[in-house]
């Protein structure tokens, strides 16, 4: 049967998808490759949510086709996801070699045509179609022998997202909200555990708006916090995480589950793309800096040590030197563990690409340095303050780099490193944090589980 390579590129929901992928071409008997040399079929599973992940993807398949049509001419190579979604047919037009382009909603129905393909019944193929159910379509993404999945698991909820923030493709390449049922995801969950899973990370491009209008709010719960209880309920489950949320959606409802709901991980990615009202307006965002500090402080009082982690966008159309301090000062007074600062990149058909007054290349590099710095400064200064406490982790495999090294997650998200072995693999311990390095905890297990 044949080999298969994927590569993937872009958020958590892509990893997914792309596991999901390759179990369901294991399913059908294919291999998987460990490069795209060795491979039958080279599958590069894509982003869109700005030009340069766009750019790594088309230079990537050039680099591909330029090899395979040397060394390996059966070769097949496909583009998935959010730039095959967006760019169709054009990316055939563009890079002749490709044979497959599949949008967001067609991951399932990979393996049907790359049998075709393979067979020689179609030369090219192209789907981008909206396909009703899809975001239904795939339950079995578990890669056995795979370190990271077999102890934790991300799950998708929803597919798609209706909030047209003015610089995001993402509605148009993942189209409308679409939830699965509280009782399939429960189900999936649940056969995850039963297969050691221990941690799930539920994701959507927007959680908050889980089955909003399928499942009415009850006793003040919105449709994701009773999905959340549902799912707590799962026996055997230690963790739970999600992402991503929206600020505007995280209602008092979800803050309280932090301090009722023991498995729900006190950790949150709350994206903020900016610190000032003119641009969050601007950005067509629905909360101001103000909203999103009582929110901070709210999670804070619900859990004190909870990781806070955010997405910031510099560069947007119109951005002032007096906006971007107040994204500055909004980042000092909340004290993020970590943030993620894109430099604006202008997507097609989306209302900030034509927007006046879009911000010279140099001015965006430069904010993101500055932004970055202090970030970073900040960050370091958190991860410091672990030094000499104690911490639960959930220890995921040995280290990529190091295959002495284990690497485990805190219930707050920060990764540590200890001198583990087999034996340690999926378990919550008790690590004592002795040092820090870049992004990094480095635990001794010894001292705390003898
Ligand atoms: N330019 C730069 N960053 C963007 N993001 C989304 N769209 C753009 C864009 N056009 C960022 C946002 C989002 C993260 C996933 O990507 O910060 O939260």
């Amino acid at each position: 049967m044949p080999s298969v390579f994927i590569k993937t590129y872009g958020c958590q929901m892509n990893e997914r998808d792309s596991e999901a992928v390759a179990a369901q071409l294991i399913a059908k008997g294919y291999s998987l490759a460990q490069s795209e040399a060795a491979a039958d079929v080279v599958l590069l599973n894509t982003c869109s949510v700005r030009d340069a992940a766009e750019q790594k993807a088309i230079n990537k398949m050039k680099n591909v086709v330029g090899h395979a049509r040397k060394d390996r001419p059966g070769q097949i190579v496909g583009f998935l996801g959010c730039m095959a979604q967006s760019h169709g047919q054009e990316l055939i037009e563009k890079l002749p070699d490709v044979d497959l382009v599949l949008g967001t909603q067609k991951f399932h129905r990979v393996a049907e045509y790359l049998d075709e393909l393979l067979a020689g019944k179609r030369e090219k193929i192209v789907d981008t179609a909206a396909e009703a159910k899809s975001e239904s379509a795939i339950r079995e993404h578990l890669l056995n022998g795979s370190a990271k999945t077999s102890v934790s698991a991300f799950v998708s909820i929803m597919q798609g997202c209706n909030q047209h923030c003015t610089f995001c493709i993402v509605p148009s390449t993942r189209g409308e909200e679409r939830s699965r049922t509280i009782p399939d995801i429960v189900a999936e969950c649940r056969e995850l555990v039963l297969r050691g899973v221990k941690e799930i990370t539920l994701l959507g491009q927007i959680v908050t708006s889980f089955a909003k209008r399928d499942v009415p709010v009850k006793d003040g719960k919105t449709a994701f916090v009773q999905l959340l209880e549902a799912v707590h309920e799962i026996e055997g489950l230690e963790r739970i995480r999600f992402t991503s949320p929206h600020p505007k959606g995280y209602g008092d409802d979800l803050v309280e589950a932090y301090a009722r709901l023991p498995k729900l991980c006190e950790s949150a990615h709350i994206p903020l793309q900016s610190g000032s009202d003119r641009l969050l307006k601007l950005m067509h965002r629905g909360y101001t800096r103000e909203k999103f500090l009582g929110l901070i402080q709210k999670l804070r009082q619900a859990q004190p040590g909870i990781g806070l982690y955010t997405d910031i966008i510099v560069g947007f159309p119109g951005e002032t030197e007096e906006d971007f301090a107040q994204t500055l000062s909004l980042c000092r007074a909340v004290g993020f563990d970590n943030a993620y600062i894109f430099k604006y990149s202008e997507r097609r058909d989306t209302p900030a690409a034509t927007m006046p007054d879009q911000v010279p290349q140099s001015l965006r590099e430069e904010r993101n340095h500055r932004l970055l710095e202090l970030v970073n400064t900040i960050a370091a200064r958190k991860y410091d303050a672990f030094i000499g406490r104690q911490v639960q982790i959930l220890v995921e495999g040995p280290s990529k780099k190091n295959a002495a090294r284990y690497t485990g997650r805190t219930r707050c998200n920060r990764i540590v490193l200890f001198d583990g072995s087999p034996r340690h693999q999926g378990q919550l311990m008790d690590v004592k944090i002795e040092r820090t390095g870049s992004f990094t905890l480095y635990g001794d297990p010894a001292i705390v589980n003898l």
